[in-house]
């Protein structure tokens, strides 16, 4: 009987899913494998279980096109994180039908694709009995035990993008303009795109802000002589004792929503120093689109690892970036804990001796 690996993507979607899913297939059809997705994320384990086979041809052109074909959830079920980031264990129940499922559809072995909470809930069903490989996902980087996700650069050119954009307005006008981006609570696209991207503020989680840094830095530049000031803001940065800003009410077995904060430093800071400013929310443009070459290699070399470990019976492993390798990793040691940046490492450094604020 030919052999079938199952495949599907889980979490938030970011540029490249689709990349890994082409990668996936084709390593397998090299090997007569053939490849089930599973629709929806790991609702689609659950019965009635909704999969569809993947064709080798069906993969061309999938390479640069944004989103995942197989759909995704981060909610239901398999919800693995709530509020603030706390970890759900999934119930018993839960991952005995979902491993069940898993035998019936004669599968040897699933690719999940995802960020720290799939890539729990892989581990958890790894524990229970099904055999699991991981792909590294999500725009935030903040995954432990590779150098870097897929979905993170892509994001970062769209950042980079929108901050060469708002300095043409900012400077035409003489405005502060605060651009909010993504990144829950690790702020490495405010940080990549904020030093790409000539931002003179940057604001992110790890480093709790005080408003009347920010309105100095900016005091500073008016005295050189320059009128309009770029402020990178990472939707989960707060001030020193404050608290994230929130979206909407809170929801059972989800994450809370963040967002909010980009407005709230904008009305502070032209309340403080009188300068009018703007705010732009870059949200789900972030992870809309096609990926970037960087993304599409990096998919495509995860993709086709994944499918070695599985030949290799390597399972509760995943595919990481281990510069200048790809290499597996045991999926407990990538999970649990996220990868921040250092307060005091060499981008914040960099940053500093740039003569960029960080609020603190
Ligand atoms: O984890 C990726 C991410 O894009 C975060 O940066 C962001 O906070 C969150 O997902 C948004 O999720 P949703 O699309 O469910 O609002």
């Amino acid at each position: 009987m030919q052999t079938r690996i199952g495949i599907l993507t889980g979490g938030g979607d970011c540029p490249g899913l689709n990349a890994v899913i082409r990668a996936v297939v084709k390593t397998a059809a090299q090997r007569s494998w053939q490849t089930i997705g599973i629709l929806g994320g790991f609702e689609g384990l659950l019965s009635p279980v909704r999969t569809r086979p993947l064709d080798y041809h069906e993969m061309d052109g999938l390479l640069f096109v944004g989103g995942t074909i197989l759909g995704t959830s981060n909610k239901g079920h398999f919800a693995a994180k709530t509020g603030h980031g706390e970890a759900r264990r999934i119930p018993e129940a839960v991952l005995d039908e979902a491993c069940h499922n898993f035998k019936q559809l004669g599968l040897r072995a699933l690719v999940v694709v995802g960020g720290d909470g799939s890539l729990s809930i892989a581990q958890q069903l790894f524990e229970h009995g099904m055999p699991v490989v991981g792909v590294p996902k999500t725009i935030d980087n903040d995954i432990e035990a590779t150098a870097v996700t897929f979905g993170f650069d892509s994001a970062v050119h769209c950042a980079t993008d929108a901050l060469d954009r708002l300095r043409t307005t900012a400077a035409s006008h003489d405005r502060v303009m605060v651009l909010e981006v993504m990144g829950r609570y690790a702020g490495w696209i405010a940080v990549h795109a904020g030093i790409a991207g000539g931002g003179d503020v940057i604001l992110i989680p790890e480093i709790p802000f005080r408003y009347e840094s920010i309105c100095e830095k900016i005091a500073d530049r008016e005295r050189a002589g320059k009128k309009f000031t770029l402020v990178v803001v990472a939707e989960g940065a707060r001030p020193e004792g404050g608290t994230f800003s929130t979206v909407g009410p809170a929801e059972t077995n989800r994450e809370a929503r963040l967002g909010g904060i980009g407005s709230t430093v904008a009305a502070e800071i032209q309340k403080r120093t009188g300068k009018e400013t703007r705010v732009c929310v870059l949200g789900h443009l972030q992870r809309g689109g096609a990926p970037t070459s960087f993304d599409r290699f990096l998919c495509t070399r995860f993709g086709a690892h994944a499918v070695r470990l599985i030949e290799e019976e390597r399972y509760g492993c995943m595919a990481a970036y281990r510069p200048p390798e790809i290499m597996p990793v045991r999926i407990s040691d990538a999970i649990g804990r996220l990868r921040t940046v250092p307060r005091d490492g060499e981008l914040v450094r960099i940053g500093r001796a740039l003569g960029i604020s960080f609020g603190d």
